[in-house]
Formats: C-alpha cells, structure tokens, sequence
C-alpha cells in the first residue's frame, strides 16, 4: 500500500494518513465578527469524513485588523473559541486531526471577499479598518 495511505506520527500526535487538507479561506462569517457557523462546520467536517488525516482551518486571524476581509474567521476572543471547539470535535468524531492556521493578514487586509462585485480595500465607512502591516509599501491592488 502506498506510504500516503499510512499513520504517521508527528510528537503525541498519531495521524490516521497523510492526506492533509490545506487551509482554504472561506470568507463566510456573515456577522462580520469572525465566529465560524454551520458552514465552517459543514465545510470541514465533509473533509474528515472524507477520510483526510489532517483537517486544517482556513487563516483565523489573530486580531480583529489581521483579517483579508471582514467575513474571515477569527480567533481573538472566546466567542470565537467557543465556535471552533463543536467543529473541531466533528472532526476528531470522523477519525481526523483538527488544525488551526493562525494568521495575521498584514497589509493584505480590509479588503473584500473575492466573490463579490467590488474589488481592493474595503473603506472604514464600509466596515474596513485601518491595517497594519510591516511595511508601508501597498499591497499591490
Ligand atoms: C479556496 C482556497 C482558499 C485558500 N485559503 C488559504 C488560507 O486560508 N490560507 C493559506 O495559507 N492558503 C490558502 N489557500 C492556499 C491553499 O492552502 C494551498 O496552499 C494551495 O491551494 C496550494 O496547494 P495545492 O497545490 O495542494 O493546491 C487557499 C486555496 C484555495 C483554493
């Protein structure tokens, strides 16, 4: 049988497979407010039923200003916490492992959902913010 479909063991943590699911950005939290719902849920849970051995979040943003847009997810408060852990146990109830990538946009964030019909940064009277990055150089777009 192919490696890819063997345990793998990284520190105390056993891996059913190494089929891992990357972080995939949903840009779906509707209140704006950075807590996961049912389509988080939904959207992550498929993949561990699936059978992947690591189900990884998309970016949950450290700080309100880390997020790309304002519908990221987050997890800077409990609120936040408390949402992830139900979905984080439906993973482990299919067999998988549940990840998080903490991130922090940078100068990448405020801007809109790329599906929508406005592009770039999102202006603070539309609910953008100020961001914050390393440099002051633009990010292109
Ligand atoms: C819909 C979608 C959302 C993504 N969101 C993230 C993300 O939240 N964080 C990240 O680091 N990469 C993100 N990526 C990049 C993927 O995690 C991955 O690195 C990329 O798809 C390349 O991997 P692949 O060659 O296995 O497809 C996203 C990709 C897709 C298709």
């Amino acid at each position: 049988m192919s490696r890819l479909f063997t345990p793998i063991r990284i520190g105390s943590v056993e891996i059913r497979n190494r089929v891992w699911v990357a972080p995939m950005c949903q840009y779906s939290c509707e209140e704006q407010d950075g807590v996961p719902g049912d389509w988080h849920r939904e959207h992550l849970t498929s993949f561990a039923r699936g059978g992947a051995g690591l189900v990884i979040t998309e970016a949950a943003a450290v700080s309100p200003e880390g997020r790309i847009s304002p519908q990221d997810a987050g997890i800077w408060n409990d609120a936040q916490a408390d949402a992830w852990a139900p979905i984080t146990e439906r993973i482990r109830v299919h067999g998988a492992v549940p990840g998080i990538q903490l991130a922090h946009a940078g100068r990448k964030a405020s801007n809109y959902r790329p599906w929508g019909p406005e592009r770039g940064t999102v202006p603070v009277s539309e609910g953008g913010w100020q961001m914050l990055g390393p440099t002051d150089e633009e990010f292109e777009g």
